[in-house]
């Protein structure tokens, strides 16, 4: 049987981790989602880390978990990545996701995100949230290419529900 490693990527708030769950239960298949890796190992919250110690620290350990996956795996042939909206910026993650199977980005407006992160005071890199729309767009901005660079598959999530989204991602496989 062919090896479905399947890989999401894009923006906080694309729906990168509740996708990943669903696919993984649909496929009977493993879900990781690489910030609950790092708050398990770390024992502390992902705000607390970026911080105390600082963005780069945490760019640090998304590195290293990426590069340890198989610990945390007990099928590598088989399973959904779901990874931080940042794991994308360093060229050596990029590489390593590229590697690991099929990439798909999850994609969605600025306007969309900063709707779908209205309640969400768990994001640390976002800030206050009368800039939080700002922010949000800037991050796009930059981000876009990586996002680009890195993925099998853009996958326009704007106007779509949970089951058209992994209907998309299945057909893809
Ligand atoms: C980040 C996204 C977050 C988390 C951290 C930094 C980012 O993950 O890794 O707060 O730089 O975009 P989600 O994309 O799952 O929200």
């Amino acid at each position: 049987m062919n090896s479905k490693v399947i890989i999401l990527i894009g923006m906080m708030g694309s729906g990168k981790s509740t996708i990943g769950k669903i696919l993984s239960k649909d496929l009977n298949i493993d879900f990781l989602d690489s910030d609950e890796i790092i708050e398990r190992l770390e024992k502390q919250k992902i705000t607390n880390i970026i911080n105390s110690k600082g963005e780069e620290a945490f760019r640090e350990l998304e590195t290293k978990i990426l590069k340890d996956l198989n610990n945390f795996l007990i099928n590598p042939k088989d399973f959904v990545l779901a990874t931080g909206g940042g794991m994308v910026l360093r060229e050596e993650n990029r590489n390593i996701l590229k590697n690991l199977g099929k990439v798909f980005w999850l994609d969605l407006s600025a306007e969309k995100i900063f709707e779908n992160l209205s309640e969400a005071n768990d994001r640390p890199l976002l800030g206050d949230k009368e800039n939080r729309l700002n922010t949000i767009k800037s991050l796009c901005k930059i981000r876009q290419e990586f996002y680009e660079a890195c993925s099998d598959f853009k996958i326009n999530v704007e106007d779509m529900n949970h089951s058209r989204i992994i209907h998309e991602i299945i057909n893809k496989l």
